[in-house]
């Protein structure tokens, strides 16, 4: 999920498409790729975000609406978490929704989902207490449209809350762990006796060197990334207020790039599973440390992800 501009051939109708078939064909393995589990770990680590977002309150909201919902990591959690009662969730992919109806039914939780853009929301003015997101804004070509939609859903008093979109700033920051790791790598491999990835993608069919279609599509879905005033004018332009927009995730991004970045110099499955239990117990520390000493201290722009909320007015 690395946002790039959006390439200046490929239309607002071009970027949707691509977003629907590639989400279409990440459905099944979208959980297992981005650690997306339904626990106790990940009810505290939605709720956080959310609670973040809304500047640390902890009100619970009866109709809530997520939008470019996947297979249900916000929506799903929060739900177990009892932060909502009831949830509408949707997503440009039919793909992504059907994964989250499936969890949803293993989990025992109602949820209605609706295949929808974000710029084109089929519910009546004023219906929902919480319009939320994760992870979806940069997707969107159309933002002007998208903000329209969200607060004419929202009842007046409802509140509006998006996490986890990437920053200008800490996009273009998180090139640095990338190059360190690069130059890193080969001792890397040589500390893990890890033998080096053969050059050239497979594709879908077993080619190697053919790009396959995610891969292509990849460079067309990512159309954002943000500075913190770009949210907040998004939100004020449609009358929202109490508009807040902060950070989160540096030191813990900078940990996740560099290892990310490390395993691609790696041949896929030859890693020892003591690495991956190091990168993801480092991470988590390191998020605490981003949450204990960073947040509080640092400007929202030097982060990886940003926040939003904003209030419809009564
Ligand atoms: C990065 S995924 C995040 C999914 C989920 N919110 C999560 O955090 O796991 C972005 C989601 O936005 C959806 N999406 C992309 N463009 C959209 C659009 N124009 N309208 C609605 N959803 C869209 C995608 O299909 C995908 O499910």
């Amino acid at each position: 999920m690395m946002p790039a501009a959006m390439t200046p051939s490929a239309t607002s109708d071009d970027v949707k498409r691509a977003n629907a078939r590639y989400h279409d064909l990440a459905a099944a393995t979208y959980d297992a790729k981005w650690g997306i589990v339904y626990d106790a770990r990940a009810e505290r680590q939605t709720v956080g975000k959310l609670r973040r977002a809304l500047g640390g309150s902890g009100q619970g909201f009866k109709h809530a609406l997520e939008v470019g919902a996947g297979t249900g990591y916000f929506t799903l959690n929060l739900l177990r978490a009892g932060v909502i009662e009831e949830a509408v969730a949707t997503d440009i992919s039919s793909g992504m929704l059907d994964e989250m109806q499936s969890s949803a039914a293993e989990l025992g939780l109602e949820v209605e989902t609706v295949c929808a853009q974000a710029s084109d929301l089929p519910f009546p003015d004023g219906s929902f207490d919480l319009v939320f997101g994760h992870a979806v804004l940069h997707h969107l070509p159309d933002l002007r449209a998208a903000f329209d939609e969200l607060a004419r859903v929202l009842r007046p008093g409802g509140m509006l809350a998006f996490c986890g979109e990437p920053s200008h700033h800490g996009d273009r920051l998180a090139a640095v762990p990338k190059r360190a790791a690069l130059l890193a790598a080969p001792a890397w491999r040589r500390l893990l006796r890890a033998p080096p990835r053969r050059h050239g993608a497979v594709d879908g069919r077993g080619h190697r060197g053919c790009a396959s279609e995610e891969d292509s599509l990849e460079r067309i879905v990512d159309v954002h990334a943000f500075r913190p005033g770009d949210l907040a004018r998004h939100a004020r332009r449609v009358g929202l207020t109490d508009v807040l927009v902060s950070g989160e995730d540096l030191a813990a991004s900078w940990f996740g790039w560099a290892n990310r970045t490390l395993e691609s110099t790696a041949a896929p499955d030859e890693l020892p599973r003591l690495w991956y239990q190091f990168a993801y117990r480092g991470y988590l520390t390191l998020q605490r440390l981003d949450r204990v000493m960073l947040e509080p201290r640092l400007p929202a722009a030097v982060f990886y992800n940003l926040l939003l909320s904003a209030r419809k007015p009564a």
